[in-house]
């Protein structure tokens, strides 16, 4: 098979591909023949940072990393205690978070307990690129958030992979949704389904809006989370994206009595269950906007790391 390895930290020259065997599955596993990655600002992270790859390896860094956590592919080989899937089904996934999840390879292992079959609506990029950011919107939404009918949620970077399933989900709980962006994104953050559009370009959010019940802040910046924070009632939450910075905003949450809530993503079908039924039944619906080809996988992680992709960005592979 062939496969994306990191050959040490650093800048996207450090993915290099090669020729590997397939990977051996255990009785648990299937053996995904990839059809499609999501590429999410964590790959990046850990590409960059020996100390990120530390932490989601929980110290164990291997000799041969294979980044990539998002796959959509069909079902090639089923081990012996795998009852819910069969040779050919279609699947999609987040693998193996946190950990290494290898989807950047022609074939991927994965547990069986972290699939789902492929809602038949979905083509295989779509599929791909959805998994780890609708799971976060959700556990940032519905687990963590616990938006309720009528609420008032700020969803900031309302255009990116995580925002823009915030929005939607937020929706389908109906929500009152503002989202934020820059103006070239108004349209995409307006079609889905936004109640108010904020452009965080031409005035300070919070000159433009206040007491939120809710607000989902996918901003990798302190300063931005307490400003965040300002424009949350008494008694509303706050839910973050970066869960480290908990200790640099824990006093300003209790100043201003605001619960705060940082996200882990994990994998996990009962999650990627919901998201399944939502996208089967139109309320979610992934929006990929760049697909590179398997060649261009490094290219598709610069596109995501310019940290202006608007929606998803996928690899297809043939
Ligand atoms: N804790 C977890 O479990 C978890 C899971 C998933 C993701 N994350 C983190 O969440 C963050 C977002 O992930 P993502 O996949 O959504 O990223 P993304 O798709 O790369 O986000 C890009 C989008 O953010 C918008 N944006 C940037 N700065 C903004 C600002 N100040 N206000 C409003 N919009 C802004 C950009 O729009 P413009 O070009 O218009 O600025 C762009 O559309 C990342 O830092 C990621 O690491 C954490």
């Amino acid at each position: 098979m062939e496969a994306y390895i990191l050959e040490n930290n650093g800048g996207i020259e450090k993915l290099k591909k090669v020729t590997l065997t397939k990977p051996g599955i255990k009785p648990n596993e299937v053996l995904i023949k990839t059809k499609a990655i999501g590429i999410n600002p964590i790959d990046i992270q850990v590409r960059n940072s020996k100390d990120i790859l530390g932490m989601i390896t929980q110290g164990n860094i291997p000799q041969e990393v294979i980044l990539g956590w998002d796959i959509a592919g069909v079902v090639e080989e089923a081990g012996e205690d795998v009852d819910d899937f069969k040779i050919g089904d279609e699947v999609y996934g987040l693998i193996n978070m946190p950990g290494l999840g290898k989807t950047y390879a022609t074939y991927v292992a994965a547990d069986a307990s972290q699939l789902m079959l492929k809602p038949s609506g979905l083509n295989f990029t779509a599929a791909g690129a959805t998994p780890m950011a609708a799971m976060t919107a959700w556990q940032a939404v519905v687990t963590l958030g616990q938006i309720k009918k009528g609420d008032k949620v700020l969803v900031h970077a309302a255009s990116g992979g995580v925002g823009h399933f915030a929005v939607q989900i937020a929706k389908y709980m109906g929500a009152h949704v503002i989202g934020t962006g820059s103006a070239k994104n108004e349209h995409f953050i307006r079609d889905l389904g936004v109640d108010e559009f904020i452009d965080y370009t031409a005035k300070p959010f919070e000159q433009q809006t206040q007491e939120m019940d809710v607000v989902i802040d996918a901003i990798n910046s302190v300063e931005h989370i307490l400003q965040s924070i300002s424009v949350i009632k008494k008694g509303g939450r706050l839910v973050y994206l970066q869960p480290h910075f908990q200790s640099a905003i824990e006093a300003q949450l209790q100043a201003a009595e605001v619960f705060g809530h940082g996200v882990f993503v994990y994998s996990s079908r009962e999650v990627l269950g919901k998201i399944s039924q939502l996208i089967s039944e139109g309320y979610v619906v992934p929006k990929v906007t760049q697909i590179f080809t398997f060649d261009e996988l490094p290219q598709a992680q610069a596109a995501v790391e310019t940290g202006r992709a608007t929606g998803k960005v996928a690899v297809s592979v043939n």
